[in-house]
């Protein structure tokens, strides 16, 4: 049996658990391709993975990495839309830290000519939450105003570049001003320092409240963001950094004609109704012109080498990261 260089877990807990391997090659089944791995994006699910508080859904690659970039090196049966040697990047529920990974057909996306392939390899994570969250399920759209906590992130710095291109205004919140100032490059219009502004006091100052707010906190924030959103607001919650269980104030979420939302990315079925490959081709179909005309770009902070994927997750839980880690696996 082939073998390749892989990241992998001895056990659960700090970034010392992660160690360089020699892992099986991944085998292509149907309605999946072999992706030879220029570069893999990390993130925070990745982090949860290696603490033992994330365990990869039934079925995936033991492995971390929810996504790739790379050339395509195999066909699995059943797949035709795609050719060996296209350059992608994709999302996978597991197995992106190795030189070779399996994509399903419907989660890969082309790399736009002129597009790194590390720079690629931090796309469609949060590609597929923001356009997912932001457009099909809260339907932002011109003129409206979008709240994202954590601009600075890796999926705030998207948000806020696919919110400015929708035509909505964006407001953020970040823990300093140079991430702040920043997040303005990218076309912040409201600027909230979360240790020391009121994000409620200064989203209601600009208006009517937020029509949507993409959150990261969970229950912290929950009953904050309420009173933040407008009239017909959606709040949609993408993470727990403050916890899991919050209360929620129905009269002041019904007063509102609220909606709040809970969704992630990684557990949804591959395909039909609400699946990643219905976000992907969405992503696809509205957001990619977006990337291939430069209008979106991917925010990398820093390309760290395989081997050294654990002062990436360092760098990452160290919070001075503005935008994305990726991986760099080999120059292809
Ligand atoms: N549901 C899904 O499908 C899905 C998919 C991808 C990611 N996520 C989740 O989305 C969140 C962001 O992901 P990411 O990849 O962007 O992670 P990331 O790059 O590590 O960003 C984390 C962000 O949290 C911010 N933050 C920390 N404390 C905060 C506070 N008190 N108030 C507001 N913001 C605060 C940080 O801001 P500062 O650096 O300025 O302190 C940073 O921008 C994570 O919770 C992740 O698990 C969910």
């Amino acid at each position: 049996m082939e073998h390749v260089r892989a990241i992998e877990l001895n056990g659960f807990g700090g970034p010392e658990v992660m160690a360089l391997t020699d892992a099986p090659d991944p085998v292509p089944g149907h309605g999946e391709v072999l992706v030879e791995v220029a570069a893999a994006g990390v993130n925070r699910a990745d982090l949860m993975q290696r603490q033992g508080l994330y365990p990869p859904p039934p079925g995936a690659s033991e492995l971390m990495g929810l996504e790739v970039s790379g050339v395509i090196a195999e066909l699995g049966d059943g797949v035709s839309d795609w050719r060996v040697g296209d350059r992608v990047c994709g999302l996978l529920a597991g197995g992106g830290y190795a030189e070779k990974a399996v994509v399903p057909a419907a989660q890969l996306l082309p790399v736009p000519e002129g597009l790194d392939l590390g720079a690629a390899a931090g796309l469609p994570e949060v590609a597929a939450t923001v356009w997912s969250n932001l457009v099909m399920t809260a339907g932002l759209r011109s003129g409206q105003l979008l709240l994202v906590h954590g601009g600075g992130g890796g999926i705030g710095t998207h948000a806020i570049q696919v919110a400015r291109e929708l035509g909505a205004r964006v407001a953020v919140t970040a823990g300093s001003a140079d991430k702040l100032r920043r997040c303005a490059e990218l076309g912040a219009d409201v600027l909230i320092n979360y240790r020391e502004d009121d994000f409620v006091a200064t989203v209601r100052a600009e208006g009517s409240g937020a029509d949507v707010i993409l959150d990261n906190m969970g229950a912290a924030y929950l009953a904050r963001n309420v009173d933040a959103l407008a009239d017909f607001g959606h709040l949609v919650v993408i993470g727990m950094q403050g916890g899991v269980n919050g209360e929620l104030n129905i009269g002041a979420l019904l007063r509102k004609w609220g909606t709040v939302h809970a969704t992630n990315v990684r557990s949804r079925p591959a395909t039909g109704h609400g699946s990643k490959a219905e976000i992907i081709a969405e992503v696809r179909r509205h957001l990619w012109p977006l990337v291939a005309d430069g209008s979106v770009v991917p925010v990398i902070h820093a390309e760290v080498p395989l081997a050294e994927a654990a002062e990436a997750h360092r760098l990452m839980d160290s919070g001075d990261v503005f935008g994305k880690v990726v991986l760099r696996v080999q120059e292809l």
